[in-house]
């Protein structure tokens, strides 16, 4: 496929949104300690940057669903390929995404988590949230920006596994 890339969401818009998610986080969970559980790989560059801003005790996990592939649509189909590694019982749990789309992927990590895992509390952050798109009604408690229904690449975002590295948040068009 023919394709250019635009620009959306400058770097410098993304770090300060960022910046502003850590002090809410913060304030919520002030003395406490959080869990901040990256579903793999979309969530990696935001989980990275989030957690250096975030002025409370912070411990990282990571955990992989099923992908897309190189689809660009959900196939709605999610399956676990890697669990967390940390005993999770009695703590308090931020699911780290980069984007909620269609909500399946999440809606079925919430399931999981409150199901199985004993956690103290369950909250979940998003970099991006596309609620044009969605099919599932998931409750998202920190969203950094809301984008349009277009494809979405960059900050950890990809295009058939491309893309990722992107410093800032650009969008697909076909050509
Ligand atoms: C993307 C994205 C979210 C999910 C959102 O992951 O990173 O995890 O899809 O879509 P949904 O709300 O419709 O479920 P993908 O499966 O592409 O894997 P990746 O993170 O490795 O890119
Ligand atoms: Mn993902
Ligand atoms: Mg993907």
């Amino acid at each position: 496929m023919k394709y250019r890339i635009e620009n959306l969401i400058d770097k410098e818009a993304v770090e300060k949104r960022i910046k502003e998610l850590a002090r809410e986080i913060e304030k919520d969970y002030a003395g406490e300690e959080v869990y901040c559980i990256g579903l793999l790989k979309g969530s990696v560059i935001f989980l990275s940057d989030l957690v250096k801003e975030i002025n409370i005790p912070v411990i990282i996990d990571f955990m992989s669903v099923s992908s897309y592939g190189s689809e660009t649509v959900s196939s709605g189909d999610v399956k676990i390929l890697k669990d967390t590694d940390l005993d999770l019982r009695g703590k308090h749990v931020l699911i780290v995404e980069d984007i909620i789309d269609t909500g399946l992927t999440l809606e079925y990590v919430i399931k999981y988590f409150k199901e199985g895992k004993g956690v103290k509390s369950l909250r979940t952050c998003t970099l991006l949230n596309k609620p044009e798109r969605r099919k599932v009604d998931v409750k998202v408690d920190y969203i950094g920006f809301d984008v349009p229904d277009k494809f979405v690449i960059g900050y950890g975002l990809d295009y058939d596994q491309r893309y990722r590295n992107l410093p800032y948040i650009a969008v697909v068009i076909p050509e």
